[in-house]
């Protein structure tokens, strides 16, 4: 396939936070047609009439409606997960079932009629570092024991009573499940491993929205605007490298583009140079929410910390440090993620600033 043909790419629970932006990204250039399957089309509202997009309503488990577009697609994305650590250790079945088991079949049907499967995997596979095991100060600040690379870097996991990780666990074994159809029958698979992507669409807010805990921006988004406290899980000390989703959907169209450099890859996909503790993040946040205050009001909120197990249940366990290697998609794809995380974090507030104080104001208005 060159870059400049017409490439149909059938985006299996395309209408969430990453794929409503790799759909606006895919749509920018006039070669796709996409096919957009997803239980609800709510992040697609402003480009669900253009022309080169075909949402279909639809959930993974609808297997022949699902497969009829497979057939007319020369590539499938998979984007469906259940990706918030809240659910890990309290509905691990669902966990599991969604991550590893419902999508068995697809990659067997990719398989079959020799599509090209691209699959959302996730940087938490990788677990624990080796760093956070080690005794040494000196040792744990060695890169060569903190630094992700896709191809070289153990996967640690905790005990299966810590049920954090059946998430983790769901994803590793289909990613194994994945290489083995690769290695016997020829798949032709690339496998996305995203490190903490943020910004304008992510997750509800629970003041709002309900739906329980969201994942850590939204969280602190929802403290923020609703004057509730910052909660630190066990002080906030693990880190995170948070990617702006612009970057991120960047390295997923050079994939598309790219396929004789991409096909047959696990990629890291995050931004390096982002590093932040948890603690720190609560601090910047505040920070630049307090200078979007004069048009708001105040941000007074309070950062406390709480423990694991009183935040998420028991069975919760973390990932200490996630920094990716990106030499690989460097050198193959020429991607450099290029927003910093002030700049990331300033972006994804205004959007939560404007979304939801504009939401109250129509709200309390009507
Ligand atoms: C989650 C998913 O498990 C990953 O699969 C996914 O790739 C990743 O998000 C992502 O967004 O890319 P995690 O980073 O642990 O992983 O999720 P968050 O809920 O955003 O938590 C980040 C850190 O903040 C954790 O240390 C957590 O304990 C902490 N946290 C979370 C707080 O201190 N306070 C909160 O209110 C929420």
């Amino acid at each position: 396939m060159s870059s400049n043909q017409i490439q149909t790419v059938c985006l299996i629970g395309g209408g969430g936070f990453i794929g409503s932006h790799l759909i606006d990204r895919l749509l920018e250039e006039n070669n796709y047609k996409l096919f957009c399957l997803d239980i609800s089309s709510s992040k697609l509202n402003h480009c669900i009439d253009h022309k080169n997009l075909t949402y279909i309503k639809a959930d993974i488990s609808d297997i022949e409606d699902i497969n009829s577009f497979i057939e007319r697609s020369d590539c499938v994305i998979s984007l469906v997960a259940i990706c918030n650590p809240v659910h890990y250790n309290t509905i691990p079945l669902k966990v599991i079932n969604v991550g590893f088991l419902q999508h068995l079949e697809l990659v067997q049907t990719c398989t079959k009629m020799k599509k090209w499967f691209i699959h959302f995997s996730t940087s938490e596979i990788y677990g624990k570092t080796l760093s956070y095991y080690l005794r040494s100060q000196a040792d744990k600040n060695n890169s060569e024991y903190f630094l992700l690379k896709e191809d070289s870097t153990p996967l640690i996991l905790g005990s299966i009573q810590a049920q954090r990780w059946s998430y983790a666990s769901a994803k590793q074994l289909l990613e194994r499940i994945i290489y083995a159809y690769h290695f016997e029958q020829g798949l032709e698979y690339t496998i996305i491993r995203p490190f903490n992507f943020i910004g304008p669409r992510m997750d509800y807010l629970p003041s709002i929205d309900g739906g329980g805990l969201p994942r850590v921006m939204a969280c602190f988004m929802d403290a923020l605007l609703f004057d509730k406290a910052l909660k630190l899980v066990d002080g906030g000390k693990n880190k995170r490298c948070f990617t702006y989703i612009k970057d991120a959907v960047d390295a997923i169209a050079l994939i598309l583009q790219n396929p004789d450099k991409s096909k047959n890859e696990i990629f890291n996909i995050g931004n390096p140079n982002n590093e932040i503790s948890i603690e720190d993040l609560a601090q910047k946040m505040k920070q630049i929410y307090k200078e979007f205050g004069a048009m708001i009001g105040n941000a007074a909120s309070r950062i406390e910390s709480v423990s694991a197990e009183d935040f998420y249940g028991k069975g919760y366990e973390d990932s200490d440090r996630r920094v990716p290697d990106i030499t690989k998609a460097q050198k193959l794809l020429n991607w450099e993620p290029k927003t910093d995380i002030e700049t990331t974090l300033q972006k994804t507030i205004r959007y939560y600033v404007s979304k939801y104080k504009n939401d109250n104001k129509s709200n309390e208005s009507s």
